[in-house]
């Protein structure tokens, strides 16, 4: 289900600053000779990540889901020189593609791919050491990948859930994802330990502040 009618989403698209010419590129790429290119989370949700990381002027982020890089090196593109990005992927070929355009772009060093189960890749961080992450991996992980965040973000860092509105399927959940996603919505507002609101942006957005 599409929440904002195509004109007007092109629209907001056209009214806010365009990806780059390698984003397009790996765009492009990933539409070409990927599969589940729907995955891609787009510049709508792209920019509203560059948008948080510079108004709370992010250094370290960590990305759940990195898919075929495009949300990373959207993400990197607005990190300050000593910035990092940590990004878990499980798929090895996912890897690779994103490594390709990683290295194509200035931002090869500040990026760090963690190839293997999510789950088990965060454990190496230490609490309160992010100031921003993004989840965007598997959708039945998503309250253990929130729990295990709030740990590793930063008072006043921010966590932001992608696909929190799952097609509207959250409404009535019938299925394993959906019910993920509706018990991760559920838990997160529930807990007073962060801010949060959801947005209907694409697929739903949930950002959440670390109080
Ligand atoms: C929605 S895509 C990420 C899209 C990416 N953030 C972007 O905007 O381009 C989700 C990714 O999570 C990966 N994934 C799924 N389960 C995972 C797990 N348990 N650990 C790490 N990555 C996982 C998938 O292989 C897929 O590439």
């Amino acid at each position: 289900m599409k929440f904002i009618p195509n004109n007007i989403e092109k629209y907001c698209i056209e009214q806010s600053q365009k990806d780059s010419k390698l984003l397009n590129n790996l765009t492009d790429y990933t539409k070409k000779n990927v599969e589940g290119s729907e995955m891609l989370c787009g510049p709508l949700v792209g920019g509203v990540l560059q948008g948080i990381a510079c108004m709370i002027q992010a250094k370290k982020i960590l990305e759940i889901g990195t898919y075929t890089g495009y949300s990373a090196l959207k993400m990197a593109e607005v990190l300050p020189s000593d910035g990092t990005i940590d990004t878990c992927e499980l798929g090895e070929n996912h890897c690779q593609t994103a490594r390709k355009f990683f290295k194509k772009s200035p931002y090869n060093e500040s990026i760090k791919i963690h190839m293997g189960k999510a789950l088990e890749s965060i454990d190496k961080f230490s609490d309160n050491y992010f100031d921003m992450i993004f989840i965007d991996a598997d959708k039945t992980n998503y309250v253990n990948y929130y729990k295990k965040s709030l740990n590793l973000v930063k008072k006043g860092g921010v966590i932001v859930l992608d696909n929190m509105l799952w097609s509207g399927s959250v409404i009535q959940p019938n299925d394993d994802q959906s019910k993920s996603l509706r018990n991760a919505g559920d838990f997160i507002n529930n807990d007073i330990k962060c801010l949060n609101f959801l947005m209907p942006i694409r697929d739903g957005l949930m950002i959440c502040i670390k109080k």
